[in-house]
């Protein structure tokens, strides 16, 4: 490499490139690990492979890369490997950067056109067998489950015609169907969207395509029983700017959200459209449906929270307007307009990438474990928006109650994963990756899921840091 890394956010403290490939047998335990944690616990990591081809670039441009850590009677393994997406490898060969700015193909340099841009870093996803690595801009790449080996692009035998493939789709766990969707599904700037199911084995059966407002950005969605639920707020992309250099993104909170419900029986003939006004989500917490009526609890802003997405208007970056608060809305079909219902958010404690007991996906739930904010206590610089969540934590949606644990002035905390050992939405323990900031290392907490506030009942310690993970999914074991 000819080049250093730039000293800026993206770049620097616990958002250092780690550009590892380890396999670390058997970690060192602190406390006691619950012998009926049986499973792998998938994470995707953005870690950039090269320093940016223009000087610098955000958090979110890292290549994918894709962690393991085996649980096992008690003893846990951990691996990690780059995706080897088209663009990883053409980067390799080349021993930098080729690639331009975060989703701005206009920026490459003129040898890659027309190679996958896709640095496949955001959620692991397993279904029919099969375990993706995913980011919303492309297509899915698959991994061996085992050997965390990259096996190439997916497009479901040829069959898919939307181009990208969100880094949010659902497993029902009523039926085991995926459902899954596209935006911006025609090329950068449509305002294509594709809604797609895949059965239980992983067969595409259906895939079809509606118009969105404007070509926004729509990160994730909703299933209940009977509808599937776009939440669609005003982050534009415009192609102008784009051919210009300028960002994929900026926001416009003067104009409105749309929510779009597209019923699973009868599909996208049957779409019916909401509105409210402006503001930003990432994060859908859950959804249900009881007859025509849906309620969608997601994490909501007032103002986008990535500080590299600016409103177009220049307002100012104001960190209580970009904080996410777990918020109930409720979309009433059997009402003739596009009226969302809302009262005051379920909790004032910020909070974002919010998991629930994925057996409860799309019916009705109590329960939701997630990163929150303590903004009276140290905030420490990680992951994409500047400040680390100083909290992990359990929110009981049905009263308010927040149930978290502060680790201490040096910690933050990454995505919790809930795994369940029960029947119930507190039978279970919940993991998240605890950054020792001022160790410049990693923990992974093991905390009991209706006692969060407790502590973590054991700690596993890597010998190196983790940069902060995206997403993660728990599977079974896989030999
Ligand atoms: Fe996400």
């Amino acid at each position: 490499m000819t080049k250093p890394f730039p000293e800026s956010l993206a770049f620097t403290g616990n958002n250092a490139p780690s550009r590892v490939e380890a396999d670390i047998f058997d970690l060192e335990i602190h406390g006691e690990l619950p012998r009926e944690l049986n499973g792998c616990w998938y994470r995707m990591t953005p870690d950039p492979q090269f320093p940016p081809l223009h000087g610098d670039d955000i958090y979110l441009s890292g290549d994918g890369m894709i962690s393991m850590f085996r649980f096992e009677n008690g003893y846990v393994d951990y691996k990690s490997r780059y995706v080897r997406t088209e663009r990883f490898l053409a980067e390799r060969r080349a021993r930098r950067a080729l690639f331009g700015h975060y989703r701005n193909a206009f920026t490459d340099e003129a040898s890659v056109a027309g190679l996958d841009r896709t640095v496949a870093n955001t959620s692991p996803i397993w279904h029919g067998g099969r375990l993706f690595a995913t980011k919303e801009d492309g297509l899915p790449y698959e991994i061996d489950p085992v050997s965390l080996e990259t096996k190439g692009r997916y497009d479901f035998d040829g069959r898919l015609k939307t181009l990208t493939v969100s880094a949010h789709p659902k497993i029902d766990p009523r039926t085991g169907e995926l459902l899954f969707y596209g935006y911006e599904a025609s090329g950068d700037g449509s305002r294509d969207m594709a809604f797609c199911v895949a059965d239980k084995d992983g067969k595409l059966i259906s895939e079809e395509w509606f118009e969105a407002p404007y070509a926004g950005m729509v990160h994730d969605f909703a299933i209940t029983e009977d509808y599937a639920v776009f939440p669609i707020f005003p982050t534009i992309v415009d192609m102008d700017r784009l051919k210009a250099g300028g960002p994929h993104w900026m926001s416009d909170v003067a104009q409105d959200a749309w929510i779009a419900v597209v019923p699973r029986k009868g599909g996208v003939a049957g779409i019916r459209w909401f509105k409210r006004p402006g503001g930003q989500f990432f994060h859908v917490i859950n959804a249900w449906n009881e007859g025509e009526t849906i309620t969608l609890d997601l994490c909501v802003a007032q103002m986008n929270p990535f500080p590299f997405i600016p409103d177009v208007s220049g307002m100012a970056y104001d960190p209580r307007l970009a904080a996410t608060l777990p918020s109930r809305w409720t979309l009433d079909l059997g009402r003739n307009d596009d009226h969302v219902g809302e009262g005051p958010p379920v909790s004032f404690v910020p909070g974002d990438v919010p998991r629930v007991d994925d057996r409860r996906i799309g019916q009705t739930y109590r329960q939701s474990w997630m990163g929150m904010v303590d903004p009276t206590r140290a905030m420490r610089m990680s992951g994409p928006v500047g400040a680390g969540f100083n909290m992990v934590g359990r929110l009981d949606m049905q009263t308010g109650e927040t149930d978290a644990w502060y680790g201490g002035d040096d910690d933050t905390f990454q995505e919790p994963q809930f795994i369940p050992t029960g029947p119930g939405e507190l039978d279970g323990y919940v993991v998240s990756v605890i950054e020792k900031h001022a160790e410049h290392r990693s923990d992974v907490g093991v905390f009991r899921a209706g006692k969060m506030a407790d502590g973590p009942v054991a700690v596993i310690r890597l010998p190196l840091r983790l940069r902060g993970a995206v997403h993660g999914c728990w599977t079974p074991l896989h030999d």
